[in-house]
């Protein structure tokens, strides 16, 4: 009877410290998707916005916001703030989305489609944001190979990206210097449903975390979530196809 009692026991325990440790990789998953990224992602929009005042503008902006720290600490904190918890969310939510693991008894999803949704428009976020950072941050910024064929310092004396660069990335004919399959209108067709996919994903799924954080649990309260988040997605996708279309047809200095 003892023994019995002893492994019942110790199978109980073993499977409570299991979901004792998925609920809490859970709950770092969810809150990522807010803090840090949601907040970085509402952050990045609003400074991109300066490409709709000018060129010059948008250069200045990217030149200041490299400046804000010396390198090391402005690296250091990029990856603590941006990438690690990128890297984690996106594997996690990818390994979530492929093997179709349920919402751990939680039903802030309405319907079928709408959990659904959220795991195609994660993995669509992930393309855009590979192809995105990829190309850049890292290919222009960090190694140095414009895509426009004017190159500029910035008043630092930098070597960073700039307005040209971005608009040759999404095809803007006025800029494109190098043939590049990372430059052209399939990068801007990439963009506009990147950018909404990732803009829809982040939105939608505050009403996972608001439920998931107790913030909002009741069908009244959720339902208010619901409006605000579409109201974001909808000021968030008009600032951002403005942003899109201005570098891909706007003038480039
Ligand atoms: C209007 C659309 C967007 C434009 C014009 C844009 C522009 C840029 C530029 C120019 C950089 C390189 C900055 C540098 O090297 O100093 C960058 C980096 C980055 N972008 Fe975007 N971006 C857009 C949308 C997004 C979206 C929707 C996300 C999703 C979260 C995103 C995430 C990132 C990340 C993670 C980095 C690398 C970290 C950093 O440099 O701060 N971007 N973006
Ligand atoms: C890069 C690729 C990404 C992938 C593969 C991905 C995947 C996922 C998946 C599968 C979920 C649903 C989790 C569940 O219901 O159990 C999720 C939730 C979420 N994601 Fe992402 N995601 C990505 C990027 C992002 C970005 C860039 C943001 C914010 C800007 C974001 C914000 C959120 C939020 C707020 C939730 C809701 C959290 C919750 O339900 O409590 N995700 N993600």
């Amino acid at each position: 009877m003892a023994d019995a009692a002893t492994t019942a026991d110790a199978v109980r325990t073993g499977a409570g410290t299991r979901d004792d440790r998925s609920f809490l990789w859970r709950r770092l998953h969810s809150l990522s998707g807010v803090l840090p990224l949601g907040v970085f992602l509402c952050y990045h929009l609003f400074e991109n916005m300066s490409a709709l005042r000018s060129p010059a503008a948008y250069d200045e902006m990217v030149n200041h916001v490299n400046v804000l720290l010396p390198r090391p600490f402005f690296y250091a904190l990029e990856l603590v703030t941006i990438v690690l918890p990128l890297a984690y969310h996106a594997l996690y939510g990818v390994w979530v989305a492929v093997t179709g693991r349920p919402n751990n008894g939680r039903y802030a999803y309405p319907s079928n489609w709408g959990y659904l949704a959220q795991r195609i428009t994660g993995v669509i976020a992930l393309l855009f944001l590979l192809v995105h950072v990829g190309t850049l941050r890292t290919w222009v910024t960090l190694l140095g190979h414009h895509l426009s064929a004017v190159r500029t310092l910035t008043p630092d004396g930098l070597d960073l990206v700039t307005y040209r660069d971005v608009a040759a990335h999404l095809g803007n004919p006025a800029s494109l210097g190098v043939q590049s399959i990372l430059a052209g209108d399939h990068i801007f067709a990439l963009y506009v449903l990147g950018t909404l996919c990732t803009l829809w994903h982040f939105t939608y799924g505050l009403k996972g975390f608001c439920w998931t954080w107790g913030i909002a649990v009741g069908r009244l309260a959720q339902r208010r979530v619901t409006q605000v988040a579409w109201l974001l997605f909808a000021l968030l996708s008009v600032g951002t196809l403005s942003i899109l279309f201005q570098l891909r047809f706007g003038a480039v200095g």
